[in-house]
């Protein structure tokens, strides 16, 4: 994967340094929101008649925070690492890099102003104001374009897939994030979409869909193919098949987003377009999924004493269930079922706390590691505490979700022998109270092995660094 000319190269690695470290950090604050959100929904006297901590604007802020300020951290820091490594290349533009790391924190501050002060453009993931919008662009821009460049100057011959999953991310998410960006300001805080009705709509989930695509899968996927063999120090198990994957994927999320939309103004075929591309995305993911997990064939014991290795194995397996169960959601009389209800938010924490954050602790740890030169983390069984704290949380809160999601769903269409409901809407609400505790308490769970991983990354980097003035100290004796 890495040329051997790679141990002569002088790598720029302070800036993943620093996007490992608030990667880190934003991990504990976005779960943690997400942890008091819940909260909100099983006890909500918790908003206090506060506007700005009510569940409305809070709820943007945790998705803000989980998926660009931990997600992006993650996807900046590991996108320059791996670039970097398969190409045994500096990074074209050191500077461009750190512009991108104070830009995007920038970004930021700006989202946890604003979302709690209620300014939103009411599009979900594109709820920041239009300026923001216009940062995000510049940022992502500035951040792609030094990606390409460091490819192009690269001193291996190959570009290895990784590379190639992250650039698929860059192109369409800058293509996506601007068309469903497009608005007419008025003031700061005002603007209104080009869009109308049912384009916008569409406009929207087209986006939509595709930030879970190509932010959170195919980003992510990148992390997968060059962690997984690193951590299991084999080759990858079929690459021929992960390229495919690649192609396959890019080609058939981009018709997928249709199917956020079944039973609604939008024409008939869209949705049934949107479901037959659902189903058939089973393939490549399966195959993705699959190819990782044999990478690991005839290093299985390996998990016995690697707890990095679990994240990225557990990881797999949520990608493979959490692609499984989309496209049956995607399937009219399915949605018409799971539409509006937890099902779907379980489906979304499967996928974003069983795969995404899972893949991206897997990555953090083995970076850290290598980023500050030591052989194992401050504490290993602490690694292995957050492992199956992160597990068990995910587990509890999906369990809730589906349950919950499932329940409100039969309840909301079961009919009397009257033809009347059978239920009102209120009682619905109040059956849902023990699986919204529930999911708190999973979310807790989760959001404290977060903890755990903050503190053990600090203490490894205060170990590191203090081995490294003793031995600085020592060599000038
Ligand atoms: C082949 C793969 C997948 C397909 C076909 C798929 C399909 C779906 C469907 C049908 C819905 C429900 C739409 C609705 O009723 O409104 C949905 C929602 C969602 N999925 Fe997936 N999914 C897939 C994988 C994933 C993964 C891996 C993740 C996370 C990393 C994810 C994140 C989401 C999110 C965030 C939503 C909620 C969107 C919203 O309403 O705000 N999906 N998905
Ligand atoms: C401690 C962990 C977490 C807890 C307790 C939590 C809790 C919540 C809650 C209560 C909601 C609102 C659901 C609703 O409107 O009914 C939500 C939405 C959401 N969360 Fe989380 N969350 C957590 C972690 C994460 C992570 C790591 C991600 C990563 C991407 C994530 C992504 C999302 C998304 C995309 C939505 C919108 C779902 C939709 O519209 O269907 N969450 N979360």
């Amino acid at each position: 994967m890495e040329a051997n000319q790679a141990t002569a190269v002088k790598y720029d690695m302070e800036v993943v340094r620093w996007f490992t470290i608030a990667a880190a950090i934003y991990a504990v604050v976005g779960t943690l929101i997400g942890v008091y959100v819940a909260s909100e929904l099983a006890f909500p006297f918790l908003n206090f008649d506060i506007p700005e901590i009510t569940f409305g604007r809070l709820r943007p802020l945790h998705t803000n925070a989980v998926i660009f300020a931990f997600g992006g951290s993650v996807l900046f820091g590991t996108g320059y690492y791996i670039v970097q490594r398969t190409g045994a290349t500096k990074l074209w533009s050191n500077g461009l890099a750190w512009a991108t790391f104070i830009g995007w924190n920038l970004i930021i501050v700006s989202a946890v102003i604003t979302l709690p002060l209620g300014l939103s453009q009411g599009k979900e993931y594109a709820e920041l104001p239009w300026w923001v919008d216009i940062a995000i662009a510049v940022v992502w821009l500035m951040y792609g374009f030094n990606y390409i460049m460091t490819i192009g100057i690269r001193k291996t011959s190959h570009i290895y897939v990784s590379n190639w999953f992250t650039m698929g991310m860059i192109i369409m998410i800058t293509y996506l994030h601007v068309v469903n960006s497009l608005a007419i300001p008025v003031d700061w805080a005002t603007s209104y979409s080009i869009f109308s009705g049912v384009q916008d709509a569409m406009v929207q989930w087209w986006w939509g869909h595709n930030a879970v695509g190509f932010y959170l899968t195919a980003g992510f996927l990148g992390i997968m193919y060059y962690f997984v063999p690193k951590q299991a120090q084999r080759p990858v198990f079929s690459y021929r098949l992960s390229v495919l994957h690649f192609w396959s994927l890019t080609f058939g999320y981009v018709w997928l987003g249709a199917h956020h939309l079944q039973y609604t103004a939008l024409p008939d075929w869209t949705g049934s377009l949107g479901a037959a591309i659902s189903l058939a995305m089973i393939i490549p993911s399966w195959g993705g999924a699959m190819n990782g997990m044999m990478t690991l064939s005839g290093a299985w014991d390996k998990l016995r004493t690697d707890y990095v290795l679990r994240f990225l194995v557990v990881s797999l397996a949520f990608y493979a269930m959490s692609t499984f169960e989309g496209p049956v959601m995607s399937i009219k009389t399915v949605n018409a079922l799971s539409h509006y209800t937890d099902w779907t938010v379980g489906h979304v924490h499967s996928g974003a706390l069983g795969w995404m954050a899972m893949v991206s602790f897997g990555a953090m740890y083995h970076m850290v590691k290598k980023l500050w030169g030591v052989e194992k983390m401050y504490s290993e069984g602490l690694v292995n505490v957050h492992f199956w704290l992160a597990t068990i949380g995910t587990v509890v809160y999906v369990v809730a979700m589906w349950v919950s999601g499932i329940m409100q769903g039969l309840m909301w269409r079961d009919y009397d022998e009257f033809g009347t409901l059978t239920y009102t809407f209120v009682e619905s609400v109040s059956a849902m109270h023990p699986y919204y505790v529930m999911r708190a308490i999973g979310g807790a769970i989760f959001n404290l092995g977060a903890w755990v991983c903050l503190y053990n990354t600090v203490m490894t980097v205060r170990t590191a660094s203090a081995l490294r003035s003793s031995n600085a100290v020592a060599a000038n004796a």
